[in-house]
């Protein structure tokens, strides 16, 4: 592999380390990595952010999402933890932090500085935060995770790009996906190239159609204000999805290095086809059918004749060997019945002949809750009968693995990748332009206030716009 880790005395910097994100994700993934032995005992972090905190104020918030600790473990974690309060624009800030870091370095005998920064921040600092790192703290060697949005369509992306460019090298930028975090993600090159039975047939003469669905059972309630200007696409599918779904259809990268699976990437996405506007099923949730539950709408951040779209499903098509003619469906949606992602692969059905009725192989992907890869296959029904029926090879993880199996958080697998220096599971400059060249004419043609979009409505709870069923058995999906 053409990468190294971090050592034993690394600075890591979270900026932003007030808000929201710091606190359920960030914070908890370093203390989980450093529970599970992950990260030396040795380092030191530090929290920057403008509100004025005190060192133990600062470390009793971010400490509330903690898992497994007992109060040892957590006291250890927390000895290595302090805070800065200072602007992001301005220099004092950040010349503490440059001390902070030599002193420690110093004190360690430390010649060639490790720095990692986490910019838990909104896109709007993203840049001045870089700027400032570049002139007072960049020492050694570099890395900066950065979270998304990354952009809001490719000018915007193309734009920040083009400032973090001459400040950070690709080598030193690590865009943050958390889905590529996600256990059963990560799995998807194993499952794939590590089995000869499903590398044999991933293709246009055995695959019917995918799915890649995302359903949460909850809606924006809170984050109205946040969400209205970013819908469903962007939220979830120009990101999250899409990544899932280059994983699914790439070539075999040569090998596990970050740059032959990211190469690979690039070139998928390059394969897809321009995003069909006539072939779209477009949503926006209403109250619940017993009126517990507010509709889209009733939120107050939100305005009142939003047409924000809160539920997609779009049709995706490749144009290479592989997969010409395969239907692919992207679908998302908040507020819906069940939380759940997952993948289905539908296999073309065989020769009817010696049966009447045969029902087609289809392989579910369960990423999330409790993952699950499961094979729907026909066998006889046992005993005396010449019937077949539809049954699963299941491969339930919480079945099959113990317990005691600790399987990472999507942020702490991510942080743990940086720390080594693995850019596989992080999204290069490339991949990024692509996505949003895909996504980009999609959201115009949706956000343009000439179109007058056609939106169903849904029930909060419901499974989502009545036609779901009809939208996907024209894309060649078939119910059992
Ligand atoms: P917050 O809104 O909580 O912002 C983080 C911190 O940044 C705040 O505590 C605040 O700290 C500072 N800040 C907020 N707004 C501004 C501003 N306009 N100018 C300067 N500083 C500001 O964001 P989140 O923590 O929710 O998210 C951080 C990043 O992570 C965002 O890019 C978001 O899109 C992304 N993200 C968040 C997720 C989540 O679950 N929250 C999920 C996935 C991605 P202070 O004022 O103390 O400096
Ligand atoms: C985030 C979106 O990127 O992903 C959220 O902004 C969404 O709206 C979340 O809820 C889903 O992540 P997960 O890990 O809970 O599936």
């Amino acid at each position: 592999m053409s990468y190294h880790s971090f050592g034993d005395y690394t600075t890591i910097v979270v900026f932003g380390a007030s808000g929201d994100l710091a606190k359920k994700k960030t914070f908890p993934a370093l203390f989980g990595l450093f529970r599970e032995g992950h990260l030396p005992k040795t380092i030191q972090i530090i929290g920057y952010a403008r509100s004025k905190l005190e060192d133990d104020d600062f470390k009793d918030r971010i400490s509330k999402n903690f898992k497994g600790a007992t109060e040892e473990t957590k006291k250890e974690f927390l000895s290595l933890v302090s805070y800065i309060s200072d602007p992001y624009d301005t220099d004092e800030g950040y010349i503490k932090l440059r001390k902070a870091c030599e002193s420690y370095e110093e004190k360690h005998g430390v010649k060639n500085p490790h720095r990692l920064f986490y910019l838990a921040l909104p896109p709007s600092v993203f840049t001045v935060v870089c700027k400032q790192l570049k002139k007072e703290v960049y020492a050694g060697e570099t890395r900066i995770i950065v979270e998304k949005p990354f952009g809001h369509d490719l000018e915007s992306a193309r734009a920040l790009q083009r400032d973090l460019a001459p400040l950070f090298t690709e080598e030193e930028l690590y865009r943050i996906d958390h889905y590529l975090g996600k256990e059963m993600v990560k799995n998807l090159l194993v499952l794939r190239f590590g089995n000869t039975m499903f590398s044999g047939i991933w293709n246009k003469s055995n695959i019917a159609s995918i799915q890649i669905s995302f359903k949460e059972a909850f809606g924006t309630e809170g984050r109205g204000g946040y969400f209205d200007s970013i819908g469903i696409v962007r939220d979830v599918m120009q990101n999250h999805l899409l990544q899932v779904l280059t994983l699914l259809t790439m070539d075999r990268p040569v090998s596990f290095d970050p740059e032959a699976v990211r190469d690979e990437k690039v070139k998928i996405l390059k394969a897809i086809e321009p995003i069909d506007t006539e072939d779209l099923l477009l949503g926006q949730y209403t109250k619940s059918e017993d009126g517990t539950k507010p509709g889209y709408l009733d939120d107050d951040t939100v305005k009142p004749d939003s047409k924000c779209v809160t539920y997609a499903a779009l049709g995706l098509s490749i144009s290479n060997e592989r997969w010409d003619g395969v239907p692919i469906v992207l679908r998302a949606g908040k507020a819906l019945d069940e939380s759940k992602v997952e993948i289905r692969i539908q296999f073309k059905p065989v020769a009817k002949g010696m049966f009447k009725e045969i029902q087609r192989n289809e392989l579910v992907i369960r990423i999330q809750p409790n993952e699950a890869i499961y094979l729907k296959i026909n066998s006889k029904i046992p005993g005396i009968s010449t019937e077949t029926s539809l049954t699963e090879l299941d491969l339930t993880y919480s079945t099959r693995y113990s317990k005691d199996f600790w399987i990472p958080e999507a942020y702490e697998a991510l942080i743990r990748d940086c720390y080594l220096g693995n850019h596989s599971n992080f999204v290069r400059d490339d991949e990024l332009d692509e996505s949003w060249k895909l996504f980009t004419p999609l959201l115009k043609h949706i956000e343009s206030s000439e179109n007058d979009i056609p939106l169903v409505k849904y029930a909060y709870g419901s499974k989502g716009p009545d036609h779901l069923r009809k939208y996907l058995e024209k894309h060649n999906y078939v119910f059992d």
